[in-house]
Parts: C-alpha cells; structure tokens; sequence
C-alpha cells in the first residue's frame, strides 16, 4: 500500500503540517492515537496554539513505557505538558496506558478500556533509528500478534523500560494513519519504512491505515534516503 509522503525543510515545519492536522480532527472530533518519543511534542505544543479546544475528541495513546504519569520518560507526560495542560478545553475523554500498574494489569485495563472501539480517526507514529512504531521492534515476536489489542514488550531500543503498546492490527485500525519522522539519524528508517518491501525487519514498513490513507510528514533529512 502506498503512502502519501509530505517533504517539508524542516523538523519544526513538519511540527507544524502535523499540528495542523492534528487540530482539524480535533475541531471534528473523533478518536486521536498519540505517539510517544520527543519528535511530535513540537506538533503537541503548536496544535494546541491552533486549537485549544478538544471537548469533541476523544485521546488514546500507541504505547507507554511502564513508569508513573509525572514520570520523565512517560508518553503520557510528555503529552499531558506539551498539550493537554494547554487547552482551553480538554478531550472528552483521555485514555492513557496506565503503565505504572507494570506489564501485566496495565495491558489489562487497556484492554478493557478498548473493548468495543472500533476504527479510530487518526493515529499518530513515530518512527525509531530502527524502524520500530510504538513499542514494536525489529523481529520481535509481538509483530505475530492478530488476536489482541494491547500487550506488553521487552523495551528493544532506548530508554530500555518495559513497555505496552498496541499491536499493529489495532493500531492499523484506523481512517488515517499519519507518520511523523525528522532528523538526518531516522533516514534508513525511512526509507525501508515507507519504499522498502514489508518487512519484520522494519515493523514501520507492516504500520499502512487498513481502512483510509496512510501519510508521512517528514523533513528533507529524514527523507534524504528516499
Ligand atoms: C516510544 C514511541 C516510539 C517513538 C519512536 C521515535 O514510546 O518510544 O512511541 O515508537 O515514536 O521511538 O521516537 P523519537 O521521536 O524520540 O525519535
């Protein structure tokens, strides 16, 4: 499946494309997939200048490291200051991976809270050095898993933390699928990810929206390989 690939200058232009987008679903509401990492927290910061309220949307994230919400390495934290302490209004609902319960219950309350969810609107990823999204990482037998929404992993890249994520079924359960990628470091990753063939080697290149579009925005760097 091809993917729409938007080449932008910059990192902090790409923030911006993403952000954008980001604040048109949540002016129509629906179901928003958040990725961890350090890359989107510009696009978390702009999309809430650009629409601060997010009463209509309802928040999920891709993955969390197994640490407590105000801790440094938590997606959810990162998220919590980048936007959502900055909305005029918050989400309807924000569903966050409780990974300070550790591997085995907070795959269960995420489980659970997912129960019944169909097709989300929008998910967001990141893509690692490795070609890892979410905490699905190169070979890694939780790529195999169909039969489940969440389950937890041995960390495959740094910070080296137990993680839960969603499995690529549930997370190419969605209407848009949109990659964001910069840096000079992600460019092999991109590469294989979004031109190569699918491959277990790169889990970004098995990450296509089964039901809509899947997008990449990317800077000039991370897309110098392409
Ligand atoms: C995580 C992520 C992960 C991330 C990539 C890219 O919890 O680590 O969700 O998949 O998106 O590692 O992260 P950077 O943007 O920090 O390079």
């Amino acid at each position: 499946m091809s993917v729409d690939i938007t080449v932008v200058a910059d990192a902090e232009e790409a923030a911006r494309v993403v952000a954008e987008r980001l604040a048109e679903q949540a002016r129509a509401g629906g179901s928003i997939v958040l990725t961890g990492g350090s890359t989107p927290r510009r696009a978390y910061q702009l999309a809430a200048e650009l629409e601060p309220d997010w009463s209509r949307a309802e928040l999920w994230w891709g993955d969390e490291r197994c640490v407590r919400p105000d801790d440094a390495n938590s997606n959810y934290g990162m998220a919590k200051a980048a936007l959502l302490d900055r909305l005029e209004r918050e989400p309807a609902a924000i569903h966050r991976i409780q990974g300070e319960l550790g591997r085995e219950a907070g795959v269960h309350e995420y489980e659970y809270e997912l129960e019944g969810v169909d097709t989300f609107d929008l998910v967001l990823l990141g893509l690692g050095p490795d070609g890892h999204v979410a905490s699905l990482f190169p070979g890694f037998p939780t790529l195999d898993i169909t039969n489940r929404n969440v389950i937890s992993s041995d960390a495959g890249h740094e910070p080296f933390i137990d993680r839960i994520t969603l499995t690529l079924p549930r997370i190419c359960a969605t209407r848009e699928l949109l990659f964001l990628v910069a840096g000079e470091d992600k460019a092999d990753a991109v590469a294989w990810a979004l031109a190569g063939k699918p491959s277990r080697a790169t889990p970004g290149s098995l990450a296509r929206a089964s039901d809509g579009t899947t997008r990449a925005v990317l800077d000039r760097a991370a897309a110098a390989k392409l």
